[in-house]
């Protein structure tokens, strides 16, 4: 899917008038801005209590900017940080403790198709990151990729939510405007166009960034991209017709099990090689 072929009309006009620039999701000032974006989860702490004491070599997908790739080395396992945006990679490099920084490995790749040359303990796609991945064919190939990269008794884990009925109810669209403060005089002003196309299973999502630098605005960058929302038995589908087993889908970070009634909220799903009959 060419997602600026989602931008809203009024955007794509400030784009057209040279108001305002396009930047990639995750890239340039996307990048800077995601860890204030980013609200706190378990998740962390999930995946340090189920790799164990180690030390395991982990790989995560869609590392961004090291929220989760960071505690893990903390912990004393050795993270290879996989992801398509070099300006995440940049601001995670920033941000790796000296200590650590010999048990992370940033890799620049796309996480539909890689060859590492090695296998490991644990494969971790988290946080949402499998909305990235819009078509059948991108979530297989990267579930495919995944398969060929875990040891035989190594382990997936895979998590993202439920859409809300608020977010499903969303077809007209409507904006949002946020602030985020860095210093005394600069920060970012976000307006955020969301729209849920429930023939697509997807939210369009278009943002705008204002940038403020010394208590004035200065720079606009305008950003489409798009979520898709798979249901948990189209991403067990998708893991099994790689090699993969589920073992364990989980309702929450306490380990509750996934209900088949449940109709939004936390899906954790844990997939291994399919082991010989
Ligand atoms: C929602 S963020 C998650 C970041 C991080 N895992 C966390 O938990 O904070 C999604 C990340 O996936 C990356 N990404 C999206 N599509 C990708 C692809 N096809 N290949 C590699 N990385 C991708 C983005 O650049 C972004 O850093």
């Amino acid at each position: 899917m060419n997602v600026d072929e989602l931008l809203q009309p009024e955007l794509a006009r400030l784009l057209a008038l040279g108001w305002a620039e396009l930047r990639k999701d995750y890239h340039g000032i996307n990048a800077r801005l995601y860890d204030s974006v980013q609200a706190g989860s378990r998740d962390v702490e999930y995946y340090l209590e189920t790799i164990g004491p180690g030390p395991a070599a982990v790989l995560e997908l869609g590392s961004g900017t090291g929220r989760a790739a960071i505690p893990i080395a903390e912990a004393g396992h050795t993270v290879y940080a996989l992801d398509n945006s070099p300006d995440m990679h940049e601001v995670m490099r920033g941000k790796v403790p000296a200590p650590v920084s010999d048990r992370i490995v940033q890799v620049e790749a796309d996480m539909v198709d890689f060859s590492l040359g090695m296998t490991f303990d644990f494969v971790i796609l988290g946080l949402n990151t499998v909305f990235a991945l819009v078509e059948d064919a991108s979530r297989r190939g990267c579930f495919r990729s995944v398969s060929r990269h875990l040891k035989p008794e190594g382990r997936f884990i895979l998590d993202f939510m439920l859409p809300s009925a608020s977010l499903m109810s969303n077809k007209d669209g409507s904006y949002d405007l946020s602030v985020y403060q860095e210093s005394a005089g600069c920060g970012c002003v976000v307006v955020t166009y969301n729209r849920y196309d429930p023939g697509r299973r997807l939210s369009v999502l278009n943002f705008l960034t204002l940038e403020v630098i010394e208590g004035r605005f200065c720079n606009a960058y305008i950003t489409p991209a798009a979520e898709y929302y798979p249901s948990v038995d189209e991403i067990r589908q998708a893991i099994e017709s790689t090699g993969m087993e589920v073992i364990e889908t989980l309702g929450n970070y306490d380990g509750r099990p996934f209900s088949d009634t449940a109709e939004d909220g936390d899906v954790i799903m844990v997939a291994r090689l399919k082991l010989p009959e």
